[in-house]
């Protein structure tokens, strides 16, 4: 299927698009992104630990996970751990410093010149406006030009603050490196004068009052959701950020289950105990697979009777429900493939 302007010049071609409007949906990177697994820069002994796990992406991490102090030596350690360790299959990314730091560039600039093709992605923090991707977006392009890097740096952005929400569909916009957009829960909750100190998940003070009973209810739901619109308007992966509590497997579940439910394609481990359940919620069931793939089949039956609609199990479904169906098939489809 392919995009035009006016004058009747292909603008983009797509491989297959939700046909929502004039303007085409872009489909989003077709790579699993189930789980994102996090660890310091600093800590060398998790490099190959990392890379022997289930996640499907790596981020190696040197903005706050690691120490004032312990900046050089974890980006050291990292550019090493890039051009050394096996990293099988994994998609390999790594967080910089915030652009409100004396260390970002130092970063850009050593994991281009120093390390290797094995590098997928840079992931920036804090991102705040468009114009925060487009300075790295020019650091990197400069330095893969003069370093004649051949595979160009995909970007990931972490929507962790007021600015990063409120200009979030320009942030995904903004350069064709962008693939992917996380919600950091904990310093959106700061940002934002949240009164909480709990890193995702339910909030004991959100609940809404029926005849003396509480209801929990999510107040992580509109950031997700005006994500999940950026990215799927621009054709990025949405993904869930950390959830700090690693003991509260329940917890971690019910969040990723409702980020799932939402649009999100997966969830970030913070410790190895997360990554199984990550996997789990968003790997599609056998079940949800049968069930769309017999929903595909009824609406090509209802098709060679000349209807747009038909009864499947005593509900409607019509050709919307083909788009949704061909979502969960083409996400089983690719896991498999892997
Ligand atoms: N990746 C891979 N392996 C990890 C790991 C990680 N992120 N975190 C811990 N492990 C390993 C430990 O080395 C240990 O291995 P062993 O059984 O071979 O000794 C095992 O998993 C159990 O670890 P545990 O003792 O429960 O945790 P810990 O006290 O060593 O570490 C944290 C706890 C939270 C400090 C650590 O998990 C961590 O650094 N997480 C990532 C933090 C991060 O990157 N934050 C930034 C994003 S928000
Ligand atoms: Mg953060």
């Amino acid at each position: 299927m392919q995009l035009y302007t006016a004058d009747a010049t292909v603008l983009e071609t797509f491989e297959k698009v939700s046909e929502m409007s004039f303007r085409l949906q872009p489909p989003a990177p077709a790579r699993p992104n189930r789980c994102q697994l996090f660890g310091p820069g600093s800590n060398t002994k998790l490099f190959e630990k990392m890379a022997a796990s289930a996640a499907d992406v790596i981020n190696i991490d040197l903005e706050d996970s690691v120490a004032p102090s312990d900046k050089d030596v974890a980006r050291e350690n990292t550019i090493q751990a890039i051009n050394d360790v096996d990293w099988g299959n994994k998609y390999l990314s790594v967080r910089i410093n915030g652009l409100d730091t004396p260390f970002w560039y130092r970063d850009v600039v050593d994991l281009l010149e120093k390390a290797g093709d094995r590098l997928d992605q840079i992931m920036i923090p804090k991102a705040g406006c468009a114009e925060d991707i487009y300075a790295v977006d020019a650091l990197v392009t400069a330095i893969e030009a003069a370093k004649g890097r051949s595979k160009r740096i995909s970007f990931e952005a972490i929507i962790e603050s007021a600015a990063g929400i409120a200009h979030v569909e320009a942030i995904a916009a903004a350069s064709p490196r962008m693939q992917a957009l996380s919600l950091g829960a904990a310093d959106f909750a700061a940002s934002m004068g949240m009164s909480t100190t709990g890193i995702g998940g339910t909030q004991e003070n959100y609940y809404m009052i029926r005849e003396g009973e509480k209801y929990w209810s999510d107040p992580w739901h509109w950031a997700q959701t005006a994500i999940v619109a950026a990215c799927r308007t621009h054709g990025l992966l949405p993904v869930d950020g950390p959830f700090g509590d690693f003991s509260d497997d329940d917890g971690f579940r019910a969040q990723a289950l409702r980020s799932a439910t939402l649009g999100m394609v997966g969830k970030w481990a913070i410790h190895p105990k997360q990554i199984a359940l990550a996997n789990e919620v968003f790997t599609p069931t056998t079940e949800a697979v049968q069930e769309a793939r017999e929903i595909l089949q009824a609406m090509e039956e209802a098709k060679a009777r000349g209807e747009g609609a038909t009864t499947y199990k005593g509900r409607l479904v019509d050709i919307a429900s083909i788009k949704q169906a061909e979502v969960i098939v083409k996400q089983a489809e690719m896991i498999e493939a892997m």
